[in-house]
């Protein structure tokens, strides 16, 4: 009678520490909630090619463009490297952007104008990134810097590193875009499950 009392007791006990432990393990790591360190920030996918195959952090414009709402998901589009690279101009690979991701590099015009380029191309969002100062540390605010008519599509700044990765990557295997999906959901993705490129030391 005893042993079979002392049986539920361990087992109930059992239940409860793992039970909590994963709840735990789910939502938590170092008593910090994924859904804190997104903040405002953006995450898209790579799913080809292989060698670029990780989630990516982005932050939207701030008082320029579109929204990243409920309404904007794109699965398996193409995120295109624009040509010209600054797209201060008009994009040449109009083809491959329309309907598709613009991949732009910042620098020679402002982000606003460069959204506004691959609009006209016919791009449903731009990825802005700064190939030159890969700076891990911080994102930059795009914002509003040129005051004329405003964009009509999303527009978010990619941290220096990855953009570089991703650039350098596409060029060696020849590649004229990668697949991406964006943005992907990951409030409830532990923060040691988020599948973050190898490159970025976090
Ligand atoms: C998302 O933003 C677009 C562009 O501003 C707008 O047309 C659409 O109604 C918004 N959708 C939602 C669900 O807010
Ligand atoms: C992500 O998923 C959670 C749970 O399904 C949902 O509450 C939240 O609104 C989603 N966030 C976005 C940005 O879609």
């Amino acid at each position: 009678m005893y042993q079979v009392v002392w049986y539920g007791i361990l087992c109930t006990l059992f239940i409860l520490i793992t039970s909590s432990y994963s709840r735990h393990d789910r939502f938590f790591s170092d008593g910090i909630s994924t859904a804190e360190i997104i903040a405002g920030d953006v995450f898209f996918e790579i799913t080809d090619p292989v060698e670029l195959e990780y989630t990516y952090r982005v932050r939207p414009a701030k008082d320029f463009g579109a929204p990243f709402n409920e309404s904007f998901i794109l699965k398996n589009a193409a995120l295109v490297p624009v040509s010209p690279r600054y797209a201060c101009q008009n994009i040449n690979n109009q083809n491959d952007v329309e309907g598709n991701v613009a991949f732009i590099e910042r620098g020679e015009c402002s982000f606003k104008r460069k959204t506004l380029m691959a609009e006209k191309a016919g791009a449903k969002a731009v990825i802005i990134t700064d190939i030159n100062n890969a700076n891990e540390e911080f994102f930059i605010e795009m914002i509003d810097d040129d005051g004329e008519e405003d964009a009509n599509i999303p527009a978010a700044f990619l941290m220096g590193k990855n953009g570089l990765m991703i650039t350098k990557t596409l060029e060696r295997l020849q590649k004229q875009y990668a697949i991406i999906n964006l943005p992907v959901n990951l409030t409830f993705t532990p923060i040691h499950k988020m599948n973050h490129p190898p490159w970025l030391g976090w």
